[in-house]
C-alpha cells in the first residue's frame, strides 16, 4: 500500500537556521556528503513490524507507512520489513530486494576501510555513510553491545563484509584505513566485565595498530573525553592531561583509553604508523546504554518520571551522531596527528536537560495526537561514584585544523532521537 501523501516531511534546521538537507562535506580530498533522507531511511526505521489482527492490518499498515514516509521521503524501497507475531513470539525475517544506492567510485578513489566495533552505535552510522559514499567496508565486531540488525541492510552487498571477531585476538586483512571503535562505551556495559574492557582497549588496540603497521593503513582510534577524568580545567583542551581515578569503577574504561592512546603514539613514533586520535564527547546514544539521554527519553516516552542523579547541577554537552561522523571522517583524511576533541560545546545541566527532553517528548506526542495521562515529573536520586561534575569540549583545534564544527543543535538532535526511540518502542524492542 502506498504511504499517505499528506504527511509533513521532517525539517531540520542547523545552528544558523538553514535547513539540513545533507550531511558531510568535501574536505582533504575526501567527499563525505550524502543526503540526510537517504541516511534516515536506514536508521529511522523499525527493524520489524508487529503483526496485527486481520481486521486492523490495513490501518496499521497505513499508519506505519505514513510515519515511515515522514522520515524517509519515499525511500522505503530499501526497507526490510520483518514481521513479529506476538501470539507465537516468533519473528519472520526478510531480506532486501534492493540495496540503497551507493556511489560508483573509480577504483583509484575507492578505499578498503576496516571498522572495528562497526555494529555499535557510532560504528553503524559511520558504516552507513562510508557505504553510501561507495567505499569497501569490512566490519569487525564481537556483538557484545552491537547488533547485526544495525547494519543488516548491507549484508550481501558486494562492497560489504561483516566478521564476528574479538579484537583482543589478532586479525589480518588488507586495508587502507582503520577506524578502531571496538570498545563498550557506556558504564553498565564497560563495567559488566572490567577486565575484558581493559583487554579490549589494550590488546585490541595493540592488534589493530600491528595491522596498521603491516598494511601501512591509516589508523584512527575513538578515544573519549573520559581521558580527562573529573577535570579541573574548563573547557577541556587537548593539552590538558586529565584527572583520573586509576582504581575506581570507571577506571577500566578511562585508563583503558589512556593506555590505548599511549600505544597509538608509541606506534606513531617508533614505527611511523599514520595515526589519528579522536577524543569523543557525549553523543546521543542507543536506547540500551543506560546513559543519561537515553534514560530520560525512554522514561518520558513511557510516561515514567525522569531520574536525575545528584542535584542536577552537573553539566554535560551532547553532540548529534552526524556531526560526530563528519568529524571522524574529516580527521581520518586530514593530516592532523595530535588528539582532537570532537563534541558540541553547548553546555546543559542535567536538570535543564531533563526539562528539555520532557518538553520535546510532549511536542512529539502532541504532533502524534497522543494525550498522556499525566505530566511526568523530574525526581532526584543520590549521585553514583566518580560521576564527573562538569565536562565541556574546547573544540578550537577541530575548528582550526579540520574546519569542523557541530551543525546540529541539541534540540534538533534530541527531537530526532525521540522519534527514533518511538519507532523502536513501536516495534517492541525498547
Ligand atoms: N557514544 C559516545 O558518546 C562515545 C563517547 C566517547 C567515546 N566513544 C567511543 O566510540 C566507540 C564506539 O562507541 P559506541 O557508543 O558506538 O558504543 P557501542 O557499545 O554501541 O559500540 C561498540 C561496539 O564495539 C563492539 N565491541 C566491544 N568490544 C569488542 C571486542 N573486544 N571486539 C570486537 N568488538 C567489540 C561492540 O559489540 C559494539 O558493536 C567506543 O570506542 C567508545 O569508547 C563513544
Amino acid at each position: 500500500m502506498a504511504p499517505s501523501t499528506n504527511v509533513d516531511p521532517i525539517k531540520t534546521l542547523d545552528k544558523n537556521g538553514q535547513e539540513i538537507k545533507s550531511v558531510g562535506f568535501q574536505r582533504f580530498g575526501f567527499d563525505s556528503e550524502v543526503p540526510i533522507d537517504l541516511l534516515r531511511s536506514l536508521y529511522l526505521r523499525s527493524h520489524y513490524v508487529l503483526s496485527a489482527p486481520v481486521e486492523q492490518v490495513d490501518n496499521v499498515d497505513t499508519k506505519e507507512l505514513a510515519d515511515h514516509a515522514r522520515f524517509t521521503q519515499g525511500l522505503n524501497a530499501y526497507q526490510s520489513k520483518s514481521i513479529y507475531h506476538p501470539e507465537t513470539q516468533s519473528i519472520s525475517y526478510t531480506t532486501l530486494t534492493r540495496f540503497p544506492p551507493v556511489k560508483l567510485l573509480p577504483p583509484s578513489e575507492r578505499k578498503r576501510i576496516l571498522v572495528t566495533g562497526g555494529a555499535g552505535f557510532v560504528g553503524s552510522h559511520l558504516v552507513d555513510r562510508l557505504m553510501l559514499l561507495g567505499h569497501e567496508v569490512t566490519v569487525l565486531d564481537n556483538f557484545f553491545t552491537g547488533s547485526k540488525t544495525t547494519i543488516g541492510h548491507w549484508v550481501g552487498h558486494p562492497n560489504f563484509e561483516m566478521v564476528r571477531h574479538d579484537v583482543v585476538e589478532p586479525f589480518m586483512i588488507e586495508c587502507d584505513q582503520i577506524y578502531h571503535l571496538a570498545c563498550p562505551a557506556s558504564p553498565p556495559h564497560y563495567q559488566f566485565n572490567a577486565i575484558h574492557t581493559v583487554k579490549t582497549s589494550f590488546m585490541g588496540t595493540l592488534n589493530m595498530l600491528g595491522l596498521a603497521k603491516r598494511t601501512k593503513a591509516r589508523f584512527l582510534i575513538s578515544s573519549t573525553s573520559e581521558v580527562y577524568g573529573d577535570p579541573e580545567v574548563h573547557p577541556q583542551h587537548e593539552d590538558y592531561w586529565g584527572h583520573v581515578n586509576p582504581i575506581g569503577p570507571r577506571a577500566c574504561y578511562d585508563e583503558g583509553k589512556r593506555v590505548a592512546e599511549t600505544l597509538t603514539y608509541g606506534y606513531h613514533r617508533q614505527d611511523g604508523v599514520e595515526v589519528r586520535v579522536a577524543r569523543i564527547f557525549n553523543t546521543y546514544v542507543n536506547p540500551h546504554d543506560g546513559r543519561v539521554v537515553s534514560n530520560f527519553i525512554v522514561q518520558a516516552l513511557r510516561g515514567e518520571d525522569l531520574t536525575v542523579y545528584g542535584d542536577g547541577k552537573q553539566t554535560r554537552s551532547f553532540q548529534y551522531i552526524h556531526d560526530l561522523v563528519d568529524g571522524l571522517i574529516a580527521l581520518m583524511n586530514s593530516s592532523e596527528t595530535r588528539p582532537v576533541n570532537i563534541g558540541n560545546g553547548d553546555e546543559f545541566t542535567i536538570g535543564e536537560f531533563a526539562e528539555l527532553v520532557r518538553e520535546i517528548v510532549e511536542k512529539v506526542q502532541r504532533e502524534d495526537g497522543v494525550v498522556p495521562e499525566r505530566r511526568v515529573q523530574i525526581v532526584y536520586k543520590p549521585i553514583p561514584i566518580d560521576d564527573p561534575q562538569r565536562r565541556r569540549p574546547d573544540t578550537t583545534r577541530a575548528k582550526e585544523s579540520l574546519a569542523w564544527q557541530p551543525r546540529w543543535t541539541v534540540r534538533m538532535g534530541l527531537e530526532e532521537m525521540v522519534r527514533y526511540y518511538k519507532a523502536k518502542m513501536a516495534e517492541g524492542s525498547i
